[in-house]
């Protein structure tokens, strides 16, 4: 890696504290996170064999089933022991999103889901996007991941305690300033509004630019159903909230209920 650094408390969080293998399998927003993330490349995605680097891929949950749809991935991350996990999917070296090793238009797609979220300073997310747009071929995919500004909100009134005077006095702070430290919980982190995620993506000269909200305007309603006592959700809950996110695409308004948002765009072709 080269002259850029990684916060200490996200290599903390990743290297230690959390298993991120399992964030997308444990937990049913986690499934809506993976199955609608998954729709949603599918509709852009050139048809394989393609050349797909997977920026901040973690474990290789991602690369996984690109890999079985016949796409040829390389996964770059930060965290030795998520690139040690995704060597078993794909080709997998440890690099950051701000300073890529690999050669100008050499894939057809760069996927960051990830490291925008962990990257606070505007700068920062800018030289990402920009390695994004450089290694990425003239015409290419460039997909980016964002944590929506307000998914604290809806989140912790699935836990019922919001109205507790810490957890309310974090949340709005998260509100107010887009970004949480990372003391407790969650890592240092930051949080698009959609429309600002849009305006980074075009700032970088990506063209056709979309957002869209990953889990939908439902996604807290299945996340209470499970946090709280009782059988769970329902399989006819989750459906009903996946089909709400589908539904929820042509209307920008309900961006700002999902939790995650994914952006596209394309770099000019030559
Ligand atoms: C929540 S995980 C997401 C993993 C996977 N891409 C997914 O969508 O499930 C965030 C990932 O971003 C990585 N990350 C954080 N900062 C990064 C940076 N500056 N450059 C590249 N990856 C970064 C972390 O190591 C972690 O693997």
């Amino acid at each position: 890696m080269s002259n850029v650094e990684l916060a200490p408390s996200v290599m903390r969080f990743y290297g230690e504290t959390v298993n991120e293998d399992s964030r997308l399998r444990s937990s049913a927003d986690g499934r809506m996170e993976l199955i609608r993330t998954q729709e949603l490349l599918r509709r852009f995605l050139p048809d394989p064999p393609a050349r797909v680097l997977d920026v901040g891929g973690g474990t290789g949950i991602h690369a996984e089933w690109l890999v079985r749809d016949g796409y040829e991935v390389k996964l770059v991350d930060p965290v030795p022991r998520h690139v040690e996990a995704a060597s078993d999917v794909c080709p997998a070296v440890v690099g950051d999103a701000r300073a890529l090793s690999e050669a100008s238009d050499s894939f057809d797609v760069v996927q960051l889901l990830g490291p925008l979220y962990h990257l606070p300073d505007l700068a920062d997310r800018q030289r990402a996007l920009a390695e994004a747009v450089r290694v990425v071929r003239p015409g290419g995919l460039v997909a980016a991941a964002a944590i929506n500004r307000y998914a604290s909100l809806f989140e912790h009134v699935t836990y019922a305690h919001l109205h507790v005077d810490r957890i309310h006095e974090s949340v709005s702070k998260i509100l107010e300033t887009a970004v949480y430290d990372g003391v407790r919980g969650f890592t240092l982190s930051y949080f698009h509004r959609a429309e600002e995620l849009a305006a980074e993506l075009v700032e970088s000269g990506l063209l056709d630019v979309q957002v869209f909200g990953i889990e939908g305007p439902a996604w807290s309603l299945v996340k209470a159903a499970e946090q709280q006592p009782g059988t769970g959700p329902t399989d006819d809950l989750i459906a009903s909230a996946m089909d709400a996110a589908r539904m929820a695409e042509p209307y920008p308004e309900l961006l700002a209920a999902s939790s995650h948002f994914l952006a596209v765009g394309r770099t000019p072709s030559a």
